[in-house]
């Protein structure tokens, strides 16, 4: 399939002109809604810049919760975050595009926000939709699309910006297996190419292992960090990784840690 491909040579040559960023600090960061639930206790993790970071942990404890504040739309009610990225992006488990408006117009959407030029808008929207294979897809709806490519969209809206720290809810939860593979190794690709520093919720071990360099699994609410590890398994990586040795080794290690979090009273 032509859409499947990504094409990353605009993107390497923008990723030699980012600026260098400090990593996103978090000290002792907690999240008390209001009513009592603590979602976050205490927990301190340093980001550094360019870094592929998978954070896993049972339902309810406190992913969603911690990966707002890191954006910011969620204010800690206690401890420090520091995250000194000017551009920022997230990506959320459901598309969230305007049926209303094509595909590219929908990409182009947080620029025209921003108040850029037209002709501009229309340019990044068009590269960034190069970007995540959905070139032929261009001047379609939302509604004539796959979910797989309405994500596809989805991280093409989120990429347009140029982020230098890109944030991911659950972005694939909902796809069958075979899109979803197909879709982490393009956001492979694309970290590679960009070197932009990720933060990437998900209840998938196999999707952190694949993806990440380190993971950070967390305990049952309230959140606190149960295992923080890398994952060494190469820079390029493909499906077939999946079948090594190395990457069960991986994965093995995610889930003990899962289980242990989860029995956490
Ligand atoms: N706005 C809110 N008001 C009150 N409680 C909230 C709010 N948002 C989240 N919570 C609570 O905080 C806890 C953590 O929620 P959060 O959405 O961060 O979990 P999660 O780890 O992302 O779960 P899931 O894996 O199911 O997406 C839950 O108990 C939830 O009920
Ligand atoms: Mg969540």
């Amino acid at each position: 399939m032509s859409h499947a491909r990504i094409s990353t040579n605009i993107l390497e040559r923008t990723s030699a002109e980012l600026p260098a960023q400090p990593a996103v600090i978090l000290r002792n960061v907690a999240k008390t809604f209001p009513g009592g639930i603590a979602a976050v206790v205490a927990l301190s993790l340093t980001i550094p810049k360019a870094e592929f970071l998978a954070i896993l942990g049972p339902s309810g404890c406190g992913k969603s919760t911690l990966l707002r504040m890191i954006a910011g739309l969620e204010t800690p009610t206690a401890g420090i975050i520091e995250q000194p990225h000017p551009r920022v992006a997230f990506v959320f488990q459901d598309s969230h595009l305007l049926p209303w408006r094509s595909v590219l117009r929908n990409v182009a959407l947080p620029l025209e926000l921003r108040g850029e030029a037209r002709q501009r808008c229309e340019d990044q929207a068009k590269l960034s939709i190069d970007q995540v294979g959905l070139t032929d897809f261009t001047h379609r709806y939302p509604a004539e699309l796959s979910g797989g490519m309405r994500m596809r969209v989805s991280l093409a809206r989120a990429l347009v910006t140029n982020p230098d720290l890109l944030l991911l809810d659950e972005p694939f939860a909902a796809l069958d297996e075979i899109t979803r593979t197909e879709l982490d190794e393009q956001l492979r690709q694309l970290w590679i190419a960009r070197k932009m520093t990720v933060v990437f919720v998900t209840h998938s071990i196999g999707e952190a292992a694949f993806l990440a360099n380190r993971a950070v699994v967390l305990s049952a609410r309230p959140a606190k960090i149960a295992l923080d590890t890398n994952i060494e398994l190469g820079l390029q990586r493909v499906n077939a990784l999946r079948g090594e040795p190395a990457y069960a080794e991986v994965t093995q290690r995610l889930l003990l840690a899962l289980e242990a979090g989860a029995s956490r009273p």
